[in-house]
């Protein structure tokens, strides 16, 4: 079927039901199929044969210090994180900033690190990794205080009560950068969303933490270093065209 809609240069379809008691198996009017875009699938395609991406495979199992990022060449190396990483604008920007630390941007969409995979090649940048994974398994691809900062640019702020506990600032997740990170080693968080950057406060002083730096609007502080402000993801982007004002805060959890 996908093959068909691909050959025929379809990539969304949307069919309108007269009636539902035509089609019996379902209840609504409006149905919309979507295809992925040429452009999505291709990337889907590229990013296996890209050699700075690391894929999470289903019931391998590695020891952390078997990555790519713990090779000898990475060794002395400080190694930054940023979860959900998108297409790494942060990574590349620290990665070109600093060749003595190692950028590993994380994501479950590989498409889109796929874009900042292939800038990295085509910049000659060594120094920034990406891993295609779910973030809740972080600890099978780290090893235990390894970690000095991990960036979680423009999390999803899953307003939704029942998906709280999905928030990348949540008990769980903290508990796993607490393990991941050197002691003192520090997490970083952007955003545009208040509610998230209200939550996070209350998740980090609830599991113990200290917020050792925060603004609720990085543009309009005195220390205009603050949150790196010059480093500005698309995401960001729509958002501050938006009227959003965007938000930073730091912690240590151990
Ligand atoms: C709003 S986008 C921000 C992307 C990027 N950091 C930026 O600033 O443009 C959130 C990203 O987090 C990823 N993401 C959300 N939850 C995730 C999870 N549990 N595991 C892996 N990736 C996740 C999404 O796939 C998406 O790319």
């Amino acid at each position: 079927m996908e093959l068909f809609f691909k050959q025929s240069g379809i990539h969304r379809l949307t069919l309108n039901f007269i009636s539902p008691i035509s089609w019996p198996w379902t209840n609504f009017k409006k149905v919309k199929i979507f295809t992925m875009s040429k452009n999505k699938l291709h990337k889907y395609e590229r990013v296996k044969y890209l050699p700075n991406v690391t894929f999470s495979l289903f019931g391998e199992s590695r020891p952390p210090a078997s990555y790519p990022w713990y090779e000898e060449r990475y060794q002395n190396m400080e190694k930054v994180l940023e979860l959900g990483c998108g297409k790494g604008e942060y990574s590349l920007a620290f990665a070109a900033a600093d060749s003595q630390r190692l950028c590993v941007g994380i994501d479950s969409k590989s498409h889109r690190m796929c874009v900042g995979a292939e800038k990295a090649i085509a910049h000659g940048l060594e120094n920034v990794l990406f891993l295609r994974s779910r973030i809740e398994r972080i600890k099978e691809f780290f090893v235990e205080q390894s970690i000095h900062e991990i960036w979680l640019t423009f999390p999803d702020p899953h307003p939704k009560k029942r998906t709280v506990k999905c928030r990348l600032s949540a008990a769980p997740f903290l508990d796993a950068y607490a393990h991941l990170l050197i002691p003192g080693g520090t997490v970083h968080l952007k955003t545009d969303s208040d509610l998230l950057y209200t939550y996070t406060r209350k998740s980090v002083e609830h599991f113990g933490g200290c917020v050792v730096q925060a603004s609720d609007n990085i543009h309009e502080t005195e220390d205009c270093t603050i949150g790196a402000p010059d480093i500005v993801s698309a995401f960001e982007k729509a958002a501050q065209s938006k009227g959003k004002t965007i938000k930073y805060m730091a912690f240590t959890l151990n």
